[in-house]
């Protein structure tokens, strides 16, 4: 983590404690620049007039330059002081101002005012519980107002409030109001279930709603702002999940301390609690939890501590300690959402930097599985995501991590990716679920993929598989093929029985258990071959249906074209290439095909080939434009 987001950790803890007795309530504003923000969040901290003390002596440093007299903060200053703020902060990402009433203490992140990058509000969306969205009366629901509801929905915000705006400049119009709300509830249904609206209409500059009920919108009877603010519920959602920790450091001042320091995502974590370390997976007890002043009986969900163990375990930098009753997973393929905050637009088959608490792995965004409309909150098909756009990809990752789907825990489940490159944050991400495949070899298998071979080669592979009798014209109606393949500029190879008998199958014979085995062998081959991007010819007796039909079932779908060639006995026994048939019927081989061991001839081939009226070229023209016609060439 940066310098400057552990000072604000450090602001934060300094104003929860000062207010402990407090219930908390972190909320974000959304909104453009011209949306009325920074007079919102000026009316905010100036009518509750308790402003974090270095806001609040920094402002009045400024108001007594600008000459205003008493201890009374002038109200465009603030404002005009926070804008300028927010000008000068542009390279933050959000800044967070507290304030609190008797009821409740408040963060609100604020965010600067550059509106064309969705990240800040993003950032600031992660942590909170509530989100303003900044409507402008005039303009109603804009794509903007679509996106924010959505980019806080998916990032577990459960309450919304929709602040209607600038009242004043329509007359405090009760239908202009009311058709805004319809609008966005309309839309609302769409988000996730459980999601909480209040509307409220409302001038941040000229007072109306913010603190009290404004006279001039009679027809409305709903809270004022800061009396909802005040008064919405907040469960602490963080408190109740299951103990998380990811590990900043491993804290060894001398040989008789080991301790696990970080902050704790989520649960409460005490003396005795019996954890899991992950990914190591071991399990041990809890026995001290220290801080700066010394052991503490118990720490919850925010908090900095350091753990010791009761026995040695291997725990580094990056791994996350668990309740070990209720462990996080353990993945290195993941299904997640993606929002896009680059320029550069995200890419399937890049690698990114993935960033989760403390630990950062390499991912590789294996595939855009859609895009989501932010209007409609619909899918749309899209092969990148471009600035802002939001889409579900599926992600894999060098080495598995811990994590829990970021719906059930916001802490644990949510990563930045960055540019390897630029080491810029390019995507904000939430991980929905791990896609259950065999671990390490798929890093290889996503990496370059049959697909990806068969591409480089620019061809579809296939497995032209030629069956039919000894001396029936297989191997010649193959090589010629082959030929014809090679002229187009395709990568092709040729398995035949006589060679392949000659090495990997040449403890095999001829009885039909060995033909059987003989085959298995050589489908995988095949298949291995097809997998690699090459269109494979096999040329074999093989005289069962049964094997054919295994070796059909193992290639891809439509990968498999069974050639028969169909030649009859006499025909082939009349030509006698090699002189077999002879021997065979001399009775010098055993097991011949035909003559004393069966052949089965194919029932549906998808080519087959007369050789009594036709040549080896012929042939070979006859497969190529089959292929031609089912696309394989295309
Ligand atoms: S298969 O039946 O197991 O598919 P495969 O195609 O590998 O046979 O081998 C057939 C080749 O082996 C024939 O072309 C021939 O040259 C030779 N061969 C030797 N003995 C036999 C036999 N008993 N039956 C068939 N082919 C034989």
């Amino acid at each position: 983590m940066s310098h400057q987001s552990d000072l604000i950790a450090e602001d934060i803890s300094a104003y929860l404690e000062a207010h402990e007795n407090k219930s908390l309530l972190r909320f974000i504003t959304c909104g453009s620049v011209d949306d009325g923000k920074s007079t919102l969040i000026g009316r905010l901290l100036y009518d509750s007039k308790m402003i974090f003390e270095d806001q609040l002596d920094a402002l009045e440093t400024d108001s007594k330059k600008h000459g205003t007299q008493g201890d009374q903060i002038d109200f465009a200053l603030l404002v005009d002081g926070l804008a300028a703020e927010r000008e000068q902060g542009i390279t933050i990402d959000v800044a967070y101002r507290f304030f609190s009433t008797d009821k409740r203490k408040f963060i609100v992140a604020d965010t600067p005012g550059h509106e064309q990058y969705t990240r800040n509000m993003a950032t600031g969306a992660s942590t909170a519980d509530l989100a303003i969205l900044m409507i402008d009366a005039r303009k109603g629901i804009l794509t903007q107002t679509r996106r924010h509801s959505f980019i806080a929905s998916s990032l577990g915000i459960r309450k919304l409030v929709l602040a209607i705006n600038k009242m004043d400049l329509v007359e405090y119009d009760e239908a202009i109001y009311n058709n805004i709300e319809q609008d966005f509830l309309e839309f609302a249904q769409e988000l996730n279930a459980g999601i909480e609206i209040q509307a409220i209409p409302m001038s941040a500059l000229a007072g109306d709603n913010i603190t009290s009920n404004s006279a001039n919108t009679p027809w409305y009877s709903g809270p004022a702002l800061m009396e909802y603010l005040e008064t919405v519920p907040v469960g602490d959602e963080r408190m109740a999940a299951p103990f998380r920790m990811p590990v900043q450091w491993v804290n060894r001042p001398n040989l008789d301390f080991r301790g696990f320091s970080g902050q704790i995502a989520s649960g409460t974590i005490k003396p005795g609690d019996r954890i899991k370390t992950l990914p190591s997976a071991k399990e041990t007890t809890v026995e001290r939890v220290v801080v700066h002043g010394g052991d503490l009986k118990e720490a919850v969900a925010g908090q900095s501590v350091t753990l010791t163990f009761a026995d040695e375990v291997d725990t580094s930098r990056g791994d996350v300690i668990c309740a070990a009753s209720e462990p996080a997973e353990v993945a290195d393929q993941f299904q997640a959402r993606i929002l896009w905050m680059s320029d550069d637009a995200m890419l399937p088959g890049r690698r990114y930097i993935m960033k989760m608490g403390s630990k950062s792995v390499t991912a590789l965004v294996s595939g855009l599985k859609y895009q989501i409309d932010v209007n409609t909150l619909q899918d749309k098909p899209g092969k990148t995501l471009a600035l802002n756009e939001v889409g579900v990809c599926t992600l894999g990752l060098d080495q598995p991590i811990a994590f829990d789907p970021y719906d059930i825990n916001r802490e644990t489940g949510g990563f930045i990716l960055i540019d390897r490159l630029t080491n810029n944050t390019v995507g904000l991400g939430l991980l929905d679920f791990a896609l259950r495949r065999a671990g390490n070899i798929h890093w290889q298998a996503l990496d370059v993929d049959r697909e990806t071979l068969a591409e480089q080669k620019e061809q579809k592979p296939a497995v032209l598989w030629f069956t039919g009798l000894s001396g029936s014209g297989k191997s010649t109606i193959a090589n010629a093929l082959q030929k014809k393949l090679y002229s187009m500029g395709k990568h092709t190879f040729v398995l035949d029985g006589d060679n392949v008998r000659h090495g990997l199958n040449r403890d095999l014979g001829f009885t039909d258990e060995d033909r059987v085995e003989n085959i298995r062998r050589v489908s995988n081959v095949a298949k291995l071959m097809s997998d690699a991007g090459l269109i494979t010819l096999v040329s074999f007796i093989s005289p069962f249906r049964s094997e054919r039909r295994m070796a059909r079932n193992m290639m891809t779908d439509g990968e498999f074209v069974e050639i028969h060639v169909d030649t009859p006995l006499d025909v082939a026994e009349q030509r006698d290439v090699k002189g077999l048939y002879k021997r065979a019927r001399a009775g010098e081989i055993k097991n011949f095909t035909g003559i004393d061991s069966p052949y089965e001839p194919p029932q549906s081939p998808e080519i087959t080939i007369n050789t009594v009226n036709s040549t080896a070229e012929e042939g070979a023209d006859q497969i190529v434009k089959w292929m031609q016609d089912k696309g394989f060439f295309s």
